[in-house]
């Protein structure tokens, strides 16, 4: 009897204690914490010998997309990723040719934030994670990284497109423009910069100094605002980057890539429609231009829906 009622005062302590527990940490907390505690060792697919922290579930083998965007962002950039995956990274067809988007992240060292991410991959199925720290002198690891992750897990695609996630991209536009280029290999295309130097002003962002890159001239280079290769050139940039010493301008460093590689620049179009700076929105412009710089989420759905409303006007 004695032995009976001591078993219920327990559980009904052990009730309470959990009930407390609940209205301690809010809800949400709690309910983070309880999936946590039971799903935490299998929702981050790190696998000893890999580089992702985090990657999307593909069949690029059975449905081969046309073109691969990877678009490079940071945690804090989750509105700007909801607003690409409704308006130009949304994944379709165009003229039977698929177009999916993924993003590339670095690393996080906050749990809340990891947690959130793990979320969102489970939600969308479009994250790619790497385990270097997420800085900006870093986005060379990330483009290396997206490239490794089309070499390993989507060497079916024709095309890629590295962006990132302040621009608009009119991707109808883009797969009109490579079908008319007609070529699928060797192929490496976007805002051309033929001549740039190293700015050696220590004030500036892109401050390089002597010691990090003697030369006056870089090689030729497209804008990391948004370029275009074959998946070919994929292979071949991963191959040589074992050989080429880090650099931390992430366009430069692809340049220098592909000066080893004895890849020309091509421009996609007899005129330019890769923008490395932000055109004044009209539906005419949009329609014929591949990417915008600097647009905010907001102007994605406005530009996006602009476009999508005027299908049936001539320019
Ligand atoms: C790049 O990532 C590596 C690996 O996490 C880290 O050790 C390094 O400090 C980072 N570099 C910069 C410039 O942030
Ligand atoms: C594309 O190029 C191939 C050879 O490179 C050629 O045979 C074919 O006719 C071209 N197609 C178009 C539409 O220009
Ligand atoms: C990668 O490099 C090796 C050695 O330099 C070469 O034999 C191989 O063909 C290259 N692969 C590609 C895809 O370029």
């Amino acid at each position: 009897m004695m032995r009976q009622l001591k078993l219920i005062f327990v559980t009904v302590l052990l009730i309470f204690g959990f009930g407390f527990g609940v209205l301690l940490l809010n809800l949400q907390d709690f309910y983070t914490l309880c999936r946590k505690i039971i799903s935490s060792p299998t929702s981050i697919t790190v696998t000893a010998n890999e580089k992702f922290n985090l990657r999307p579930k593909v069949q690029c083998e059975r449905n081969p997309p046309f073109l691969v965007l990877l678009v490079t962002t940071t945690y804090k950039q989750k509105e700007a990723r909801n607003a690409i995956r409704q308006t130009w990274g949304k994944e379709r067809q165009i003229g039977g040719k698929l177009v999916s988007a993924y993003f590339l992240l670095g690393a996080s060292t906050n749990i809340r934030f990891q947690e959130e991410l793990i979320d969102e991959s489970n939600t969308y199925n479009d994250i790619i994670q790497g385990d270097f720290k997420d800085t900006y002198y870093n986005l060379t690891l990330k483009t290396i990284m997206g490239i490794e992750w089309i070499c390993a897990h989507c060497p079916q695609t024709k095309f890629v497109m590295k962006t990132d996630s302040d621009m608009f991209v009119n991707t109808l536009y883009l797969v009109e423009l490579l079908e008319k280029k007609n070529q699928t290999t060797n192929l490496f295309t976007g805002s051309l910069r033929p001549h740039d130097a190293p700015i050696r002003d220590i004030h500036s962002k892109w401050y390089i100094s002597k010691t990090e890159y003697p030369p006056a001239k870089y090689p030729p280079f497209c804008s990391g605002t948004g370029y275009v290769f074959s998946v070919d050139v994929a292979e071949k940039i991963q191959n040589v980057s074992t050989s080429v010493p880090f650099f931390k301008l992430e366009d430069v460093y692809v340049g220098m890539c592909l000066e080893k590689l004895k890849i020309n620049l091509q421009n996609l179009y007899n005129r330019p429609t890769f923008f490395p700076y932000k055109r004044p929105f009209t539906i005419c412009g949009y329609r014929k231009l591949v990417t915008s710089h600097g647009v905010r989420p907001l102007e994605m759905r406005l530009f996006t829906d602009a476009l999508r409303r005027s299908e049936a006007e001539q320019c």
